[in-house]
């Protein structure tokens, strides 16, 4: 397990979300996991924690979602956009059968296990979101769009404390907002307003 883990309470697992990062989907079944790149996800409620996502048919990382009715939400950080673009550009699909038989193996990720769902956690990320899916075949068929429940939250106390975000002494740590074709924003300066 990775170090300087908080779990970030269900109710407020939302504002890990809430600047719109980019993120990684990552699924497992019957001992095959996976992972992708998704910048379609928004949070949808707080109680219950609810999130909402874009995931395509043609993924691998659906396939397995679909068929284990869970999948967890990693948010990578700028350090890792090399691997981002790596994991959103190749399908683990196309991995079976050979040697390594998965993008974990293949890209040299390191994994911990997750509390209450079977998707492997990827290390080096600075949030996670352990999620179940709410079946709504309607909208998962016709839009791609999954709802779930998050069942377990946690973030790294370097970045994330009293309930909210600061990136600003760790660069490498900003997460990423996905622009066009491999270009990124990460966080810039905040600041507080009074009503
Ligand atoms: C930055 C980035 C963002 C992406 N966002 C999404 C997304 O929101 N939804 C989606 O279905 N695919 C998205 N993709 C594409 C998937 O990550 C891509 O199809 C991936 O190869 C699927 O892998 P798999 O077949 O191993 O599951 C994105 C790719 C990148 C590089």
């Amino acid at each position: 397990m990775q170090l300087n883990i908080q779990p970030v309470p269900l109710e407020k697992a939302f504002r890990l979300l809430n600047h719109g990062p980019t993120v990684l989907v990552t699924s497992s079944h019957q001992g095959h996991a996976n992972i992708m790149a998704a910048a379609w996800n928004m949070p949808l409620d707080f109680n219950p924690s609810r999130v909402a996502i874009v995931v395509d048919k043609k993924t691998y990382t659906r396939e397995l979602m679909e068929a284990s009715g869970t999948f967890a939400i990693n948010l990578p950080c700028r350090a890792q956009a090399e691997l981002v673009v790596k994991v959103g550009s190749s399908s683990g699909r196309e991995l079976l059968g050979k040697t390594p038989d998965n993008k974990f193996a293949a890209f040299d990720l390191p994994t911990f296990a997750a509390s209450k769902t079977e998707a492997p956690l990827l290390e080096g990320c600075v949030a996670w979101l352990e999620c179940k899916i709410i079946s709504e075949p309607h909208i998962q068929e016709t839009y791609d769009l999954f709802l779930a429940e998050v069942v377990a939250a946690y973030a790294d106390n370097q970045v994330f404390s009293d309930g909210r975000w600061h990136f600003e002494e760790h660069d490498a740590l900003r997460t990423l907002h996905h622009v066009a074709g491999g270009f990124f924003f990460t966080p810039g300066e905040g600041f507080t307003t009074k009503p």
